[in-house]
């Protein structure tokens, strides 16, 4: 049998092309993954890798939906503040571009 055709709540989309896998994108990727997991949200948020967003000057790249927050120049050190900030407590966010300067 097919698993359930489930639709998440929230989902971070991971831009993994070249620029941004190689400016740390798939580490990042893997800790919302991890972080998702350990909050017991695996059923409520997904992490979906995308191809190239075309904007690689602001690599590694991803974005927050249903909020279509965007965030660049992300780093490691910033995932878990966006974890929390975005995922953990949708819609509290005033300034999206706070955390990427
Ligand atoms: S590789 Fe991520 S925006 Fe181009």
């Amino acid at each position: 049998m097919s698993k359930a055709f489930n639709i998440p709540q929230q989902v971070i989309y991971m831009c993994a092309g070249s620029k941004c896998k190689k400016r740390g994108g798939k580490e990042i990727g893997k800790l919302f993954r991890n972080m998702a997991k350990a909050a017991g949200f695996e059923d409520t948020v997904e992490i979906i890798k995308t191809d190239c967003t075309d904007r690689c000057k602001f690599a590694p790249v991803m974005s927050i939906q249903p909020q279509n927050t965007w965030l660049h120049d992300v780093t490691e050190a910033q995932a878990t503040q966006i974890f929390n900030q975005y995922i953990r407590k949708p819609g509290k966010t005033e300034n999206p571009s706070d955390l990427t300067t």
